[in-house]
């Protein structure tokens, strides 16, 4: 008998952060990777770092277009014939205070964290319900807790709802779903190198542990903060 394909993992916000990093320690498991974000040269050089078309593709997607969703998971198919796990993680941040940043980039953020990240689901659940797969999407501990004046914290509430709402609706489907809710990461999401952060990586072992797990077990939320951090 042949060995069986690599598995194959999905990502958006792959071009940088969380998501590289995710990519990266997925390729060392051995999954092939399909890496989509706006910026097609970093997801290239990031490809050819993994191995290039044979295991790791390069997807120009912004997630707030459905037919960009639609076609990044039509060339994953085409590719690699199957998604086995799909990471919606595409999304930023903006200063708190509801008088601050510009409304054109409150609505970029909602469009992005939140309308983005159901367009995902929708997007790949086909296929995830196919291989009976994972779906994994990255909220925040600003999902969970309110952080003052911050429409960011509010996205990112609506995307821990998100995830419970995906859990119960492919119930009894196979897919399994998973939350990522990191606290403070050192990636350029923030324009100022954050004190005693976590690395990418740490996130990225976050989900590597959720997809380990056996067919029948769902970690359903992963809440990880550095151990420095209070809020
Ligand atoms: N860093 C933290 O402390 C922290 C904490 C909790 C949660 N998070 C969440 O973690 C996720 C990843 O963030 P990160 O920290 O890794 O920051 P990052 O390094 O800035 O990565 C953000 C990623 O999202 C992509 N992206 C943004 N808008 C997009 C769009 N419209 N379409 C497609 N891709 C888009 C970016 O790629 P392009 O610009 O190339 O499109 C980039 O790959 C985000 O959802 C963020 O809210 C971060």
């Amino acid at each position: 008998m042949p060995d069986p394909s690599p598995p194959v993992l999905l990502i958006t916000g792959a071009s940088s952060g969380i998501g590289a990093a995710t990519a990266r320690a997925a390729r060392a498991a051995g999954w092939r990777v399909a890496l989509a974000a706006r910026s097609h040269d970093r997801l290239t050089q990031l490809a050819d770092e993994l191995g290039g078309e044979d295991s790791a593709l390069a997807l120009r997607c912004d997630v707030t277009e459905w037919e960009d969703q639609q076609r990044m998971v039509a060339d994953t198919l085409a590719a690699f014939g199957a998604i086995d796990a799909a990471f919606a993680n595409a999304g930023f941040g903006g200063p708190r205070g509801f008088l601050k940043d510009t409304t054109e980039h409150w609505r970029e953020m909602i469009l992005t964290n939140v309308y983005g990240a159901a367009l995902t689901i929708r997007a790949t659940v086909p296929a995830l319900t196919d291989s009976r797969g994972h779906l994994l999407i990255t909220s925040s501990v600003a999902g969970r807790r309110v952080l003052p004046g911050s429409l960011y914290s509010c996205t990112k509430h609506a995307v821990t709802a998100m995830g419970e709402a995906a859990r119960q609706d492919l119930n009894g489907t196979g897919v399994r779903v998973t939350l990522i809710e990191p606290g403070m990461v050192d990636t350029p999401f923030f324009d100022n190198k954050p004190q005693d952060a976590l690395r990418d990586d740490d996130i990225a072992a976050a989900v590597m542990y959720a997809l380990a797990q056996p067919p029948t077990v769902d970690v359903n939320e992963i809440l990880i903060r550095p151990i420095a951090q209070d809020g």
